[in-house]
Formats: structure tokens, sequence, C-alpha cells
């Protein structure tokens, strides 16, 4: 098989899903949503179809990959900043459950869309919550400086707005303050802040249907082995004991990178080990184009050396073979001796990696495949 490519365990993404649907089917009104950002690899997306739970879509061909795996409209959901008027219709036109509309003028470009159609389009608004989620800043959402959400202050105005409009319906809110976020106690105040604005719109007469609390629960990506299943039982708990969920609500959420994260592998073949003087480098073909997580935002990612797992070990840059200086999959890091050949192991390679990949240096993309269990290099060979 030519290398690199994804591998993905099916039997820990099912048993995944199972967590989450024993975790979440534990309260009332709690709806799951796959954020197919995180990975739209064809089987992936089919075998969480199965499973029952929904989608979070961010573009038109993200609703299209979620249909071509099966996924019923009245289970999708759709977000992003910046719809264009192609991906609504298509939304319009399939019927889906909810748009998450992020600015007035996008409100007024859907009820207009919808008009045309003699249809009522279903909104929640997306609110920019201002609540720190403490993860790197390019993947924090939450704050006044993002470009997310609408700020909170403007909420009621829109919502008015929203209920003069013959076309919308107004259903709820919709929150996501960032990804890998890994201390409860940043959704514990989201909660609050949930709560806060809720209340304050009821007392303007505002009720609220749909409660939508974004995704963002992390993953372990330096002991992947010992903790392959995010903690979901604390998880959904939070939102269980702190949100003030009156029973007529829905809470929703959009789990991404929890779903599918250390289901992945990138696997790669050795192509070089290179000497300096002061560094040993392990130079891969895999490359920031195949996993970009590591150049972009610093991410760690295990690496294991499936070629050999004995003693002596060396201290190894593995890095990519990109013209450019930031493709390091990791540094001074401690494997059993590499040679040329070898396979390594990008470890929590399954949400952001393979659907993130380009072609930059004209590369081809990297495959993904799946097998029921760990990977077994021999038959895969
Ligand atoms: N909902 C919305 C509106 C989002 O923007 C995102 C992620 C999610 C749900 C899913 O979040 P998750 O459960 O996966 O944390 N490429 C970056 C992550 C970007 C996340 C963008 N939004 C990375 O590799 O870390």
């Amino acid at each position: 098989m030519k290398t690199p490519f994804y591998y993905y365990n099916t039997a820990l993404l099912k048993q995944t899903l199972n967590t989450i649907i024993k975790e979440s089917g534990t309260y009332n009104n709690f709806f799951v949503h796959y954020a197919v950002k995180a990975n739209a690899n064809p089987t992936i997306l089919q075998i969480i179809q199965e499973s029952g739970i929904g989608v979070d879509c961010v573009s038109g061909g993200e609703i299209q990959a979620s249909l071509n795996a099966g996924f019923v409209p009245e289970k999708i959901v759709f977000a992003g900043v910046g719809k264009t008027d192609y991906e609504i219709e298509l939304g319009l036109d399939k019927n889906i459950l909810c748009f998450n509309v992020e600015s007035q003028p996008e409100l007024e470009v859907i009820n207009a869309l919808a008009g045309k159609r003699n249809k009522v389009a279903n909104i929640c608004f997306r609110v920019n919550p201002n609540v720190d989620a403490h993860t790197h800043d390019n993947i924090a959402t939450g704050k006044q400086e993002n470009k997310f959400g609408i700020p909170a202050r403007d909420l009621l105005r829109v919502i008015q707005c929203a209920n003069n409009m013959s076309n919308i319906k107004f259903k709820g809110l919709h929150f996501h303050i960032g990804s890998q976020i890994l201390d409860m106690i940043d959704f514990r105040h989201l909660c609050s802040r949930i709560n806060e604005l809720v209340s304050e719109l009821k007392l303007n007469g505002i009720n609220i249907d749909i409660i939508n609390v974004g995704g963002g629960l992390g993953i372990d990506y330096n002991k992947p082995e010992n903790n392959p299943i995010p903690n979901f039982k604390d998880y959904f708990n939070i939102f269980a004991t702190y949100l003030n969920q009156e029973e007529h609500q829905e809470i929703h959420f959009e789990l991404g990178r929890s779903v599918v994260g250390q289901c992945g592998q990138l696997i790669t073949k050795v192509t070089y080990v290179k000497e300096t003087g002061q560094k040993r480098f392990a130079i891969v073909d895999a490359g920031m184009t195949d996993l970009i997580r590591p150049a972009l935002y610093h991410a760690h990612h295990e690496i294991r050396n499936l070629t050999n797992s004995k003693t002596p070990y060396y201290i190894y840059d593995v890095v990519g073979p990109i013209c450019e200086s930031s493709d390091v999959f990791d540094t001074d890091v401690s494997l059993p001796e590499i040679h040329r050949g070898d396979y390594l192991a990008i470890l929590s390679a399954g949400a952001y990696g393979e659907i993130m990949a380009s072609q930059y240096n004209c590369r081809t993309l990297p495959q993904g495949y799946v097998g029921e269990g760990k990977l077994d290099l021999a038959q895969i060979l």
C-alpha cells in the first residue's frame, strides 16, 4: 500500500459512538450531531450515520457528503459565517433541521431565498458568548475578537427582526467556544453564560426551544493508548447539571474531534535517517500536506516505530519532505532505532488530519483505509 496513508480503526470508532449514545441518552432531549469538518471520509461518515446521531455541517459540500452517507435532512444543522446563496438553497431544498445564523445580513438572505420557495426556514442564532476556552488561539472561537457569531448585545434586536419575517422560524441559540477543550470548567462557564442570556430573553417574552452548545471536547494526545475514548460521561453531565434546561428545551451538541480523533493514525515510511552532528533526523514520506496540525497549531501527536520496538532508543526529529521549515512532526522524540524503510505511526490523527490535507508541492492526497481493529501492518502492506 502506498504510504503515507490514514488507517482508521472502526472498532474503536463504534465503541466511541456507543459511549456517546449511552452517556447522552441518560438525559432528556439531548441530541448529538457529528461535526463533519473533523473527518468526511465516506466510510467513517457511513458508520457514524448508522449509529443514529445527526450531523453539523459548515458548507454545501459537507451537506452533500452527509446526504450521500445517508444522513436524513431532519438531522442536519448548518453553521458558518459565510454561507453562499447556493449553500443556503441546498439547505432549503433538502429541508434541513436548522440554519445556525451568524449575522443580520445572512438572516435577510435566508428569509428571501426561503420566500422564493414558499418555505419557512428554522434558524438558531449563533451567539458570541465571549467565553475564553483556554485553547490554542487559532482554535478559540468564542471570544469577542473572533469573527464568529452575533454579539450578545445585538441578540434581542435580531430575534425580534427574525420574528417579523414570514419565512423564518426562530428556534433558539447556538454557541461554540473553541476546540480541544480539556478543562470542564470552560463548559461550566459556557452554561452560566447561556443561562444568563436565556433568562434575559425570557424576560423579554422570547422562548427558546433549542440550545446548541457546539462542540469542543478534547482528546488525550499525550497518552492516546491509555485514553482512547474521551470522558463523555463528565462532559454531558456538566451540561445536565449546570444548564437550566426547561422540559420542552432541546440541547444539541456538535462533537467532532472527540468522535473520530483517536481512531485514526497516519502511517508513513522512513525515507532517510540523517545525522548532522547536532541532530538526528528521521525523514519520512508524510509531510505537513498530509497532517498539518503540528505545523499550524504546534500540536503534539505521539509517534511509534511500527517496525522496531527494541532498544536502543535514540533521540530524533521526525520531519517531512516538504520545502518548509515548519514541516516537522516532532522534535527530540525518543524512539527505538529508526532505519530507512521503517514504518512509523503518527497517532490521534483521525480528526482534522485527512480532511485538511493539501497538494502543496504537487503531492498526491493521502488515502484513508479502514479496518475493524488495531492496525496489522502485515495485512495492510
Ligand atoms: N461546531 C462548530 C460551530 C465548530 O466551529 C466546530 C469546530 C465544531 C462544532 C467541532 O469542534 P470539535 O468538537 O471538533 O472541537 N482544525 C483544528 C480544529 C478546528 C475546529 C473548528 N471548529 C484542529 O486541528 O485542531
